[in-house]
């Protein structure tokens, strides 16, 4: 499985990226959690502890004397990847590009490169061949049109039931696909309070769903107690229904 989780802000992407996250590791897979948000989340829904203050990958690269990022001595995107990732729960790797704090994104900007390097490299990197790739990305298309996913088989694109978050979906999607033509698009419906509203987002989007989550009160207490919602509520409605999601996703077919 190869996917990144794309959408509007607070559609539910690291809800979804970290669940799964989860529940492939629990099922046997070897899995690289990918957080390109500068905002938090992906580390909260994995229950991997808070973010650090400086992320690890901001040792990969560094500047030459003409200015040229470049990777730090003996690093490539692998060794990047193996070595500045960090352990979450079920035996998950986490791999963040960081987190912006006072003075915005430019402290890590050694961060913020090696990590779009590593995507890439990853591509092909047989070290990650048999790896289950999870990208949690952030909201609106910026990432998806500069490739920061192009390890992605499929774009898992999360939709809530209002026209707002519809109108997103679509722009994102439409994106991906220029973007990765081979890759697969699905639509998720978050916070779903029925069949009607199914539907409801099915004729917003303008395209089949594939899977359904409902709004689950679970979901949010575990966000008012900072404790992952699949450790927090593990049989609730809406964790059940990533069960399915994360099943469906490992029987698509790998691209061609
Ligand atoms: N199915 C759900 N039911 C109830 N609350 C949810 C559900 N999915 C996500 N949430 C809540 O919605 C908020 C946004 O979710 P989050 O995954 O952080 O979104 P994003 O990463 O897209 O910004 C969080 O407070 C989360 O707890
Ligand atoms: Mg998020």
């Amino acid at each position: 499985m190869r996917i990144a989780v794309v959408g509007k802000g607070g559609a539910g992407k690291s809800t979804i990226a970290g669940t799964v996250a989860r529940i492939a590791a629990r099922g046997g897979a070897r899995v690289l959690a990918l957080d390109s948000d500068l905002l938090p989340g992906l580390s909260f829904s994995l229950g991997s502890g808070p973010d650090p203050a400086v992320p690890p990958l901001q040792q990969a690269a560094q500047r030459d004397e003409s200015g040229q990022w470049g990777w730090s001595p003996g690093i490539d995107a692998a060794t990047a990847a193996q070595r500045f990732a960090t352990d979450a729960p079920d035996g998950v790797r986490l791999l963040q590009r960081g987190k912006t704090g006072r003075e915005g994104s430019g402290p890590i900007t050694a961060a913020s490169k090696a990590f779009w390097e590593v995507t890439h490299g990853l591509v092909d990197a047989p070290e990650f061949l048999d790896w289950t790739l999870i990208g949690d990305l952030p909201a609106g298309p910026h990432q998806i049109s500069r490739d920061w996913a192009p390890y992605a088989e499929t774009y898992v694109v999360v939709v809530l039931p209002t026209v707002q978050s519809a109108l997103t979906a679509r722009r994102v999607a439409r994106l991906a696909r220029l973007q990765s033509p081979q890759a697969q698009i699905v639509f998720v419906a978050n916070r779903v309070g029925g069949e009607r509203d199914l539907s409801h987002v099915e004729r917003l989007v303008g395209e089949p769903i594939f899977a359904a989550i409902p709004a689950d009160d679970g979901v949010a207490a575990a966000e008012r107690i900072g404790v992952a919602p699949i450790d927090h509520v593990p049989d609730a409605p809406a964790i059940a229904a990533v069960h399915e999601l994360a099943a469906r996703l490992s029987e698509q077919p790998a691209r061609s």
